[in-house]
């Protein structure tokens, strides 16, 4: 019987442990609570750790003023999504997207408009038709780099486009990239901040590439908005925890989150490429989906029509536990999406869920 079978959880795009560099963050934590501990056990200036913005800052070319370093990179979202968005704001975002995200623009009273992802990033045709017929967005929130939910990656060619259209009609474009370092093949694009960095607020965080549990994470904004957010932060939680972001530079100043990034594609590609072999094998007739080079996401959509309360309970009783696809979409109206995280799971485990997810389809299939 299903029942018996071992859970299969394809729900939360975390690590997995065996990613934790445990033992050196441990030497790192020692060595900054002896040489800092005065200040990093302190309240201190809203804005980070001095040491880890200077470095942020050297390498996005910018003063270390526009740098915000918080705890962990949603909630320097939230800040950004509060301070600029008002009730009826418009918000472009990529359909699916981050469904965490969606909830932060819905909750600060923006409204979402979404644009289907193609292979290569949204559709900017129809995001440029908006443009024209008068539409002003407050901002377009993108994940430009392995994408969360789907895997995609925006082209060249898109970027470009994006890039232009921002400076036309003057609204913000909030890069999210917390999986650009996590390619496991391919040459990567410029970043938005790249190519328009008078139009960019560009996030992200050491989540995945070292810990979600250090809660670092930063945004590099413009100078007019650098400010406002960081007396945002300041009246929300007076200053952030020092001695996780102390622990975090000295781990990159002892040069171990290079090869750190290194172990952890190596970890990882086998399970993307488990991912996508398992699809093909097994779900090739009933979905289609990207093929990314790299992030946590493989996105599934399927080829015919469910509905997802009984997709998620037939999985669950078949012991395999799904994320409500519904989530990534604006309107939360699209019941055929299924999101694949596969960094945490063993090749062995994603073929077993693959195998499952498949068998739950085709039940369904066979009720329609
Ligand atoms: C696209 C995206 N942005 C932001 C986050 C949140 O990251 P952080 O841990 O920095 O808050 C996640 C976490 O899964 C994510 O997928």
């Amino acid at each position: 019987m299903s029942e018996s079978r071992p859970r299969v959880q394809l729900t939360r795009g975390v690590p997995p442990v065996e990613s934790f560099p445990i033992a050196q963050l441990a030497e790192c934590a020692a060595a900054v609570l002896h040489e800092y501990g005065d200040v990093v056990l302190q309240y201190a200036p809203v804005r980070g750790f001095a040491p880890l913005r200077a470095l942020l800052a050297r390498e996005a070319g910018v003063d270390d003023d526009r740098v915000i370093v918080g705890q962990g990179s949603l909630q320097l979202q939230d800040f950004c999504a509060r301070y600029l968005l008002g009730t009826g704001s418009v918000v472009y975002v990529e359909e699916p997207s981050y469904d965490r995200a969606l909830t932060i623009i819905r909750r600060a009273g923006g409204q979402l408009v979404g644009f289907p992802l193609e292979e290569d990033g949204p559709d900017i045709d129809a995001v440029e038709a908006r443009l024209e017929s008068g539409e002003r967005p407050k901002y377009f929130y993108v994940i430009p780099d392995f994408q969360n939910p789907s895997g995609a990656v925006l082209s060249l060619e898109k970027r470009q486009r994006l890039a232009t259209l921002a400076r036309a009609y003057e609204f913000w474009i909030v890069e999210d990239v917390p999986y650009r370092r996590l390619r496991y093949r391919g040459e990567e694009y410029p970043t938005l901040f790249e190519l328009a960095p008078d139009r960019v607020i560009q996030m992200s965080s050491y989540s995945k590439l070292v810990s979600p549990g250090m809660r670092v994470g930063y945004v590099i904004a413009p100078a007019s908005l650098a400010g406002p957010l960081a007396k945002m932060a300041e009246d929300t939680y007076i200053g952030p925890s020092y001695l996780n972001q102390a622990i975090i530079y000295e781990y990159i100043r002892r040069g171990w989150l290079e090869p750190n990034i290194a172990r952890l594609c190596e970890l990882y590609e086998p399970r993307l490429g488990a991912t996508l072999s398992a699809l093909e094998q097994h779900l090739a007739d009933l979905a289609t989906w990207q093929r990314p080079d790299g992030g946590f996401f493989v996105g599934v959509t399927l080829r015919f029509e469910v509905s997802a309360d009984e997709l998620l309970e037939r999985a669950r009783a078949a012991n395999l536990i799904l994320t409500d696809g519904r989530g990534f979409f604006p309107g939360c109206d699209v019941e055929n999406f299924v999101r694949i995280p596969f960094c945490a799971l063993t090749p062995e485990e994603i073929n077993e869920g693959v195998v499952r997810l498949a068998e739950v389809l085709r039940g369904l299939v066979q009720a329609v």
